[in-house]
């Protein structure tokens, strides 16, 4: 079986290099050249831990290869997923473009019996409009089937994600489109099998096979976008918890473990902080909250769990103040750009606004990622001495009257504190992810203040 996976961005190319590895031949297509280019030349477009080596080895072996254009692929394959973005429009809907003109391409190279999946995230009920989209655009009558098939990747984990998924949601039309998705991760399903063989679950059933869910078209897509919007409801809750802790002199960090333990709750996405960004959460919340009024559902929850997150950046700069008193003047050294560890992107990442805002405010800032560097001086070019790249933390807190953490990527746990404070100005530290130990940071000689920490 051939499979085609149109769009090759987080979402896509991972699950292209995914399906190559599991043996299947996957074309992928992307209508920027310069991307595909690079892709055909083995190389990724952006960081993703594990993909580049996939990458290769899928070239290699002829397993993965670039198509010309969505005709070609959809020509050859019997599979086609659509990965393609959804950005959010001005009202937060999501703009749905991309995905109408993929269909029509689609409708037009149809040459036999074809499964088109949906696995980009789309509010609910796009995949019947990308049936009637190829049934009124296709030549000839040859058959044709819509299916949605979410992706639950996680960026900078994307890779081990598509190898171990918590569920697989198949949402169909018919047993023939059931069958050939099954068919499709068959291969993944035998491997999760074989590193589970020592956990079977209860007598008689097979814990992988409960991965699976099948259900209909719109609740597939239901399933993404609550998954996404729940994901988020926990993050705004625990940074509500973090504003009463604040006010009332009690630890967040302590709150949410706490919390965590009841395995009704969880302990996980309960990280108090700058807020949640990316790609998806912020959109995806959004274009829920759009969809369900547009179908007359009261979303004034979700509404809340957006308004919350969206006064982050403003409660970390008033933290900034709070230390600092007088902004205007001072040097500020930022760890962490991306929106979060792992990954290069920066898409709706707080450091956005929070650099915004600083240099608003006249503050001149050092600015230090690991990996975000280069995408974040496409948005915001270097100006010294207002604003100045540096390629460590220690250079990035030089001079500084204070540092502040927005991204908590490893290395900023191993840190030697006692260092960083030396080249400071004034050794202040406003930690917007909560993840430095206040002990160790205050023996070290700084001062210390957490989102939702006394
Ligand atoms: C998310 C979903 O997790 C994934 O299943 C879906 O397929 C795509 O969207 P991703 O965008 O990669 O994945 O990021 P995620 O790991 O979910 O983090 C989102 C944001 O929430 C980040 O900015 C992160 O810093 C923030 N976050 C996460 C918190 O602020 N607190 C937490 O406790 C957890």
């Amino acid at each position: 079986m051939k499979i085609a996976v149109i769009g090759l961005g987080h979402v896509g190319l991972p699950t292209a290099l995914g399906f190559s590895e599991l043996g299947w031949e996957v074309l992928g297509v992307d209508d920027d050249p310069h991307k595909s280019r690079q892709i055909a030349a083995g190389r990724m477009p952006f960081y993703e831990p594990g993909a580049e080596e996939l990458l290769r080895r899928g070239l290699r072996s002829g397993r993965f290869r670039l198509a010309p254009d969505v005709a070609a692929a959809t020509a050859e394959a019997e599979v086609v997923f659509v990965c393609v973005g959804t950005p959010q429009r001005d009202d937060g809907s999501a703009d749905l473009s991309q995905v109408e003109g993929v269909a029509r391409a689609i409708a037009r190279s149809l040459n036999g019996g074809k499964l088109i999946v949906e696995k980009s995230t789309t509010p609910v009920r796009t995949a019947e409009r990308i049936r009637q989209t190829i049934g009124r655009y296709r030549n000839g009558d040859h058959r044709f089937e819509v299916a949605v098939n979410p992706e639950f990747l996680r960026e900078g984990s994307a890779v081990y994600d598509f190898f171990h998924p918590h569920r697989i949601v198949l949402g169909v039309e018919s047993s023939w489109g059931r069958d050939l998705l099954l068919q499709v991760y068959r291969p993944l399903l035998d491997r999760l099998r074989a590193e589970t063989t020592n956990t079977p679950g209860a007598a008689g059933s097979d814990p992988v096979e409960e991965r699976v869910i099948v259900t209909s078209l719109q609740t597939a897509e239901l399933i993404k976008h609550a998954a996404n919007a729940f994901l988020a409801t926990k993050i705004s809750f625990i940074n509500m918890v973090a504003d009463l802790c604040e006010a009332a002199g009690a630890d967040v960090t302590e709150v949410a473990r706490a919390l965590g333990l009841d395995p009704r709750i969880g302990p996980a996405f309960l990280q108090a902080g700058v807020g949640f960004g990316g790609y998806c959460l912020p959109k995806d919340l959004r274009a829920l909250i759009r969809i369900g009024e547009e179908l007359g559902a009261d979303m004034a929850l979700l509404r809340a769990v957006d308004a919350i997150n969206r006064q982050r950046v403003g409660r970390l700069v008033r933290r900034l103040e709070q230390v600092l008193w007088v902004l205007r003047g001072k040097t500020v050294g930022i760890l962490g750009l991306a929106f979060k560890p792992g990954t290069d992107d920066i898409r709706e990442a707080p450091s956005l606004r929070v650099v915004e805002h600083l240099l608003q405010e006249g503050v001149a800032l050092r600015l230090h990622d690991p990996q975000a560097v280069e995408n974040f001086r496409r948005v915001v070019p270097e100006d010294p001495p207002r604003l100045v790249y540096c390629t460590s933390p220690y250079e990035a807190a030089r001079g500084a009257h204070a540092l502040v953490l927005l991204t908590e990527w490893p290395e900023y746990g191993d840190l030697d504190l006692a260092s960083l404070a030396a080249v400071m100005e004034v050794p202040c530290l406003v930690d917007g992810r909560n993840v430095l130990d206040p002990a160790a940071a205050r023996a070290a000689g700084f001062e210390y203040v957490g989102m939702g920490r006394p």
